[in-house]
Order: structure tokens, then sequence, then C-alpha cells
């Protein structure tokens, strides 16, 4: 029996919960896409296991679970009470995930399994050393020989920039008696600070810069993120080498605008090759030391694996792939490009995907040069890329159908995850509500009457920004509307499943 001392402070993400969002660039459909162009051979998403290390209250991998059959996955979090509402979602819906309440320092001996997916976000650059070994060495002991693992922190040299903020708002946050209160009075140095404002000095420039991103930061963000004790920007080229010790090797950035060609100005990358050539990192470290980057989203293989320096035209072939790019032919039904006429053959199926291989023969062409001019179309971003098909409908179906996972997202707020796995924020009740409805059995006409029928009892629902009060016929027309316009706006988003 182990006794707590008395004098135990509260986990501070127990004191001050901090609400979980789907994270589009940790999903395993975003990692499998950019191992496989790297040239790596992950597990398919369907059917894959993943571990979330630090998964705060679970929402990112039940949303996970929720649109990935077959998806097992394990949450684990130093605090305890939030994973609640994890396990809460994970009943719900009949999920395969687990969350554990487990302290990094304590995982060593934890039986948890291997996994295909190992993801830490913003775990790494908010914990003590100590704590950074345990989860690099915890990701090495569960990665399976193919697996991928997803690893956040605050990189320099943007992190200089921050710390110099952060320095002036725990300054003046000092001696708060309350996380709250702290929050406060960082947001009150931030508003006088932030009166100096036509200074263009550089440092001037850069904390003005940073100001503005923390007036926008709710009060979780600001305690936990940029508040918190720890926090401990480093280099990408430090932390891959600290993953190295531990036999993890570097594959490439998780946001999808990394693979952009034209991510720097003209020149830069092409400057940046010429001085180091392949080495990856050495080209990435040099990127992030000149454009000044402030985050970081790796992604690590084992040390056993060797990822290309550059995505791969094969790794296509594993992707669906669609584009709205729609080039006039020539009169003779020649492009003027082979990106063209690549873009030309995805464009006359859009908005149905396609795979390399049935594009090639149905238009009787060479799979590789196809290959080499679609990656270059992808990465002008004229193509887009997908692990598997779209889900997400395209027109509004017959009988709206919205996740049941977003449903129950939008009864208990406003924050939602979309089919994609992105969230969506509102606090317009009659869109949470009508969302609500959307549940594949009811059609447009039978919306509307429920809707009509929510009027004056749980619901205060607006029209143009005016309160409707009564119900009753005259409501028929603006609901109708608005109804419309919101199903439209369902699909846009990605909130609704497209049918079978
Ligand atoms: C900034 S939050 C990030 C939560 C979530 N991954 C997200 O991105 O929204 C950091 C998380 O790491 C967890 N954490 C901190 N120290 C830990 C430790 N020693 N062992 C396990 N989890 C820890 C915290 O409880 C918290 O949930």
């Amino acid at each position: 029996v182990t006794h707590e001392p008395e004098t135990k402070q509260p986990d501070p993400y127990e004191a001050i919960l901090y609400p979980g969002f789907p994270f589009a660039q940790t999903h395993p459909d975003r990692l499998f896409m950019i191992a496989v162009l790297y040239g790596l051979d992950p597990a398919p998403p369907e059917g894959c296991r993943v571990l979330e290390i630090g998964c705060g209250d679970g929402m990112n991998l039940a949303a996970m679970a929720a649109g990935t059959p077959g998806l097992h996955g394990i949450g684990i979090d130093r605090a305890a009470a939030p994973l609640e509402r994890g396990r809460r979602y994970a009943e719900a819906l009949t999920l395969p995930i687990e969350f554990r309440a487990l302290d990094l320092l304590d995982a060593a001996d934890a039986d948890l399994g291997d996994f295909d997916y190992v993801i830490a976000h913003g775990v790494y650059a908010w914990v003590p050393p100590p704590v950074q070994e345990a989860l690099l060495a915890l990701t090495a002991r569960v990665l399976r020989p193919d697996g991928i693992a997803f690893v956040s922190y605050n990189a320099l040299p943007g992190g200089h920039v921050r710390r110099a903020m952060r320095d002036l708002l725990r300054y003046h946050a000092a001696g708060a008696e309350t996380p709250e209160q702290a929050a406060e009075r960082a947001r009150e140095i931030a508003r006088f600070a932030g009166r100096w404002q036509d200074r263009t000095d550089p440092y001037g420039l850069a904390l003005n810069m940073e100001l503005k991103r923390i007036r926008t930061l709710s009060d979780h963000s600001l305690i936990h993120d940029d508040l918190g004790d720890v926090w401990d920007p480093l280099s990408l080229a430090d932390f891959v080498g600290r993953a190295a010790a531990h036999g993890l090797r570097y594959v490439a950035d998780a946001e999808r605008d990394e693979l952009k060609l034209d991510r720097y100005p003209t020149g830069v990358e092409d400057g940046i090759r010429e001085m180091v050539g392949d080495d990856l990192v050495a080209r990435e470290q040099y990127g992030d030391l000149i454009s000044g980057r402030a985050f970081r989203q790796t992604l690590l293989c084992r040390a056993e694996r060797t990822p290309s320096p550059d995505p791969q035209p094969a790794g296509l072939a594993r992707l669906h792939l669609s584009s709205e790019h729609s080039p006039d032919p020539f009169a003779d039904g020649s492009y003027a490009s082979d990106i063209d006429a690549a873009c030309a053959l995805l464009a006359a199926r859009h908005p149905r995907t396609a795979r390399l291989d049935e594009l090639a023969e149905s238009a009787g062409a060479d799979p590789e040069p196809l290959a080499a001019a679609l990656l270059t179309a992808f990465r002008r971003g004229l193509v887009e890329a997908r692990t598997r098909t779209a889900r997400a409908a395209d027109t509004v179906p017959e009988r709206p159908l919205a996740p049941r996972l977003t449903r129950l997202m939008a009864v208990e707020g406003g924050t939602l995850a979309t089919i994609d796995h992105e969230v969506f924020e509102t606090e317009d009740l009659f869109f949470l509500r009508l969302l609500t409805l959307c549940d594949g059995r009811r059609d447009r006409d039978e919306l509307i009457e429920k809707m009509l029928e929510s009027v004056g009892s749980e619901l205060t629902v607006e029209v143009d920004g005016v309160a409707l009060e009564a119900a009753g016929e005259d409501l028929r027309d603006p609901f109708t509307a608005r109804v419309d316009e919101l199903l439209d706006m369902f699909v846009e988003i990605g909130l609704i499943v497209a049918p079978e």
C-alpha cells in the first residue's frame, strides 16, 4: 500500500481540465500517407494498434477509433480524472480502446503490448528530462518493426522568441494564488505590453506577434501551454539525436504542407540542398534556423528502417488520388505538361478518387512517369492524396447521417470532430441541435418539423441574429431556409457520412 503525502499538489491537468480535440496530423491515416511517401511500409490504419501517450481526456484517440474500423488503442496519461471523458465515449460507442492512468516514469514495466502507431502530441517539451527520456524509451520499447511514432514539441529557434514572452507573463503572474489568477495576470501584462504598438525594433515586432497569439488563447491553453512550470523548446537536430539514442530514426514532419514544393521562397530549398545534399535532418534544421520555426511534429521509425530522404513517386501507389485541377487541352488533345495531363485524368473522375495503377491502365500510360508527374502535382497542391477513400458526403444525402461520435459531441457542446479528424467549433445552438437530429433516419422535411418542435422548449433559436420565441407557422420559412443552409454547411465542413 502506498500513501500519498498529505501535502501532494493536485495534478495541474486534474485541477484545470484541458479539453481534447481530434488532431488530423496525429491520425494513422496521415502517418501512413507520409510514411509510404518516404518509402516505408507502415500498417494500414484499418485494424492498426495505436498507443497515445499523454492522451489528456482521450478525445483524440476516441475520435480516431470511432472513424477507423478495427483500430485498437490504448491511451495513457498521468492525470486520471480527465480520462473519464474518453472512457464515456468509448463505452457509448463500444470502441476497442482503453484508457489507463499511468505516469511515464512508471511505464518501463507496464504491459501495454506493441503498436503500429505511437503518438505523443503536446507532451515532450512540457515535461522534465527524465520524463522526456521515459517517453522515448517507451516509444522504442513498444513500436513494432514497421511502426511510426509521432512526437510534437516546441522547436528552436522560434522558441527563443516565445520564451521572451513567456518570461514576461510568468514574471507578472508570479505570486498568483490560483492558476486562474495567474492567467488573469498574464492577460493583464499582455494587454499592457501590447499598448506599445508602434514599435519597429526587431524585439518589439516579435513580441507583438506573440502577444497577439496570447490574446486568442483559452484559459486552459494559457495555463498549461504557456505558463506551466516546464517548457523546454529544442532544435530538431537535438531531438533527432535523442531519439537516435533510443534506436529511433527521423522520417519527416507530420504536417501535409511541409511536403509542398513552395514552402520556402524560391531558391531557399535548392540552396540548402547544395550545402548539405541528401542529409534530410540537416536540410530541415537549416530550414528551421532560417525560417524561425517554433513547433515540430516529428515522425520517427525504428533505426533499422531506412526512409528515403525525399518523397518517392512509388508511394503514391498506396494512396487514393483526386484532383479538381482541370486544365484545358490543346486542339489535338495534348496538354501543356505531363503534370496537366496527369491532373486531367484525375479531374475527369472528380469527386471520385483513383489508384495509380487503374489510372495508368485506363490511360494506357507508363505508371512510373505518371507517378512522378502526380507527385509533383501533389506537392504543388493540385492533387489530393488520401490513405482511405473519402467517407464524407460531397452533397446532402436524402437522409443525412452525422457520425454518432459527432452527434454525442454536439449534445455536450460546441467542439466537434469532423469525419476527416479535424476540429470544428461553434456555439450556434440551431446548428448543434440540427446536427444531433441527423441520424440517417430523417429526411429534410422531417428535420424541419423536428426543429420547429424544438422552439420554445430546450432551444432558443436565432435566425439572422433575431431570437425566435414563438412556435408556429410563421417560423416555417425562416426555418426551412436555415435548415437548407446548414445541411449544405455540414457537408462542406465534412460532418455528413457519404451514403454507402
Ligand atoms: C499539454 S497536455 C496535451 C494533451 C493532449 N495530448 C493534447 O495535445 O491535447 C500534456 C499531457 O501530458 C500529460 N503528462 C504530463 N506529465 C506526464 C507523465 N509524467 N506521464 C504521463 N502523462 C503526463 C498531462 O497530464 C497532459 O494530459
